[in-house]
């Protein structure tokens, strides 16, 4: 699904959220880059916005990994060598041990198959003292808000979808994909489940996107 979306993914991202998306992905790596930096993980990276953000902010060694080798194909039109780009699955991350001080994830864990598995696998590849941010699309709590906002992506996002040149179809998934996906004390007890201490999160724009941060 993602390889077929590839070509509309930046745009429709920019103008289904308002260009909100860019001050969410501006949040999720400023928490990803405090400290000592060294060497960071994009998990489902997909065109690579927070890969690319990384490696500009200065971190020495990024590596974006997707299961779609046609969003990775973006980022590497855009990244210019700055990033590794590697094809794999996020429940059996190709990398050692206590490879990486930050593992980042953005819009991706929701649509993962196994999602403890790869949260596992997540904590398995930080080294100790390391920090995962995990930025996700979610549901407002504010109930009115919460059913306006289920309007627009149900009837709305499929049809800007379709205008923009994409398939409305990828879009008509996404909202159920949200309202399956964990609401945010529950993904944190997910997180502690697997072992990350620490677990915090931030709702973001009333809670249409949440910003999750743990740490091992
Ligand atoms: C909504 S896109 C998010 C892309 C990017 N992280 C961003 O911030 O815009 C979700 C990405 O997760 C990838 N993905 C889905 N399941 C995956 C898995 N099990 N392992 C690795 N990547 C996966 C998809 O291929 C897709 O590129």
């Amino acid at each position: 699904m993602f390889d077929g979306i590839a070509h509309r993914y930046d745009l429709l991202n920019r103008v289904l959220s308002f260009g909100q998306d860019v001050s969410w992905r501006r949040r999720a790596i400023r928490l990803a880059s405090a400290g000592d930096v060294r060497a960071a993980l994009d998990v489902g990276a997909g065109t690579g916005d927070l890969a690319l953000a990384l490696a500009g902010g200065g971190v020495p060694e990024v590596v974006a990994v997707d299961l779609a080798a046609g969003m990775l194909a973006r980022a590497r039109n855009r990244g210019r060598g700055r990033v590794a780009l590697v094809v794999g699955s996020a429940e059996a991350l190709p990398f050692p041990d206590a490879s990486f001080d930050a593992v980042v994830a953005g819009f991706a864990v929701r649509n993962f198959g196994d999602l403890d598995r790869a949260l596992a696998d997540m904590r398995r590849v930080l080294r100790p003292g390391g920090r995962v941010v995990i930025l996700e699309l979610s549901l407002p709590p504010m109930p009115l808000v919460r059913a306006l906002h289920l309007l627009y992506l149900y009837r709305i996002g499929p049809v800007v979808a379709r205008l923009a040149g994409s398939t409305a179809e990828a879009y008509r998934y996404l909202p159920g994909s949200i309202e399956r996906f964990p609401d945010p004390d529950r993904f944190a007890g997910m997180l502690r489940d697997v072992g990350f201490a620490r677990v915090r999160y931030e709702r973001l724009t009333l809670g249409v996107a949440t910003v999750h941060v743990a740490e091992t």
